[in-house]
């Protein structure tokens, strides 16, 4: 299927790993101009480098705090500097949950810490990034919020509500730049088989003397994954490409949910 994305530049934040490294290949892979935003500089040039080789697409590695209004503009102006124009805009910066005891006796701080980086990390860029997002309807908003936005997950308080206030900004400003032909739009990813998750799975397996397999047949029976396995990291950026291209062009305000039949609810 022709995208028509060929030559769109794109900034996907958290993208040295995970979900977001996952989106940027497959952006890129499309013939879109990629740029990373994350913390740390040598994963950024490292994935932008692995990116460039593969692609051959101009990817740049841009070091970004979205936890700081400052640090995000800079950003967006060493980007702009080099690319003009903004197509594509993916917020996805996050990660797994900081721990494990119970959310309800955090100190607020934490609270605060989580809302603060995904959030309003994500309403940083859109506000850095806005001036410079393409107006004749190829601009593309695209945020990635989670499944315990939509349902329970015991141990996910502050990432359910990020998840759950994400969908819904995401409603609110499809409506606010609908005049600039701006789409908005979320990605829902359920248990996707990230780095990290490889990891937990790996841990708890061992900890309950099971095989991987084992465990993660049991995860998904018991939160009703219908489709009986994790996700992978390029089932979610599929979504996010089809989303970017000119086939989503009347699409928005839409909620794309990746999550093996996650959301119809079987427990
Ligand atoms: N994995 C899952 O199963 C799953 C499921 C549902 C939803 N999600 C969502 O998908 C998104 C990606 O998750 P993931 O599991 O792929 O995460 P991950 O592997 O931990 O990667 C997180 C990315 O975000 C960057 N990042 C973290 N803090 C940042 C900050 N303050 N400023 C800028 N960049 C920052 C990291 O780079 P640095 O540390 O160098 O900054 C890294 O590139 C998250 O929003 C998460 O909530 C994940």
């Amino acid at each position: 299927m022709e995208l028509g994305l060929k030559g769109r530049n794109a900034v996907v934040t958290g993208g040295t790993r995970g979900i977001g490294k996952a989106i940027a290949r497959a952006l890129a892979k499309e013939g879109v101009n990629v740029v990373l935003l994350a913390r740390s500089r040598e994963a950024l040039e490292r994935t932008a480098e692995e990116i460039r080789r593969e692609s051959g697409v101009l990817a740049l590695g841009i070091p970004a705090d979205v936890k700081s209004i400052k640090s995000v503009k800079a950003a967006a102006a060493d980007v702009v500097s080099q690319l003009r124009t903004i197509h594509i805009l993916v917020n996805n910066a996050g990660g797994p949950i900081r721990r494990v005891d119970r959310q309800i006796e955090w100190p607020d701080s934490d609270w605060i810490d989580d809302i603060n980086m995904k959030i309003v990390g994500m309403l940083r860029c859109v506000q850095a990034f806005l001036p410079h997002l393409s107006r004749d309807g190829t601009g593309r908003v695209i945020n990635i919020s989670g499944i315990a936005g939509v349902g329970v997950l015991s141990g996910a308080l502050t990432h359910g509500f990020n998840n759950s206030a994400m969908n819904h900004v995401t409603n609110y400003l499809a409506a606010d730049l609908a005049d600039d032909k701006i789409a908005v739009n979320t990605v829902i990813p359920g248990l996707i088989a990230t780095e990290w998750r490889e990891l937990w799975a790996d841990n708890l397996a061992r900890q309950q003397g099971k095989t991987k397999a084992e465990f993660l047949s049991e995860t998904c029976r018991n939160w009703g994954i219908v489709a009986g396995r994790w996700g992978t990291m390029e089932e979610v950026a599929d979504s996010v490409v089809f989303l970017a291209s000119d086939r989503a062009r009347y699409i928005t305000g839409a909620q794309l949910s990746v999550d093996g039949g996650f959301g119809v609810n079987k427990r």
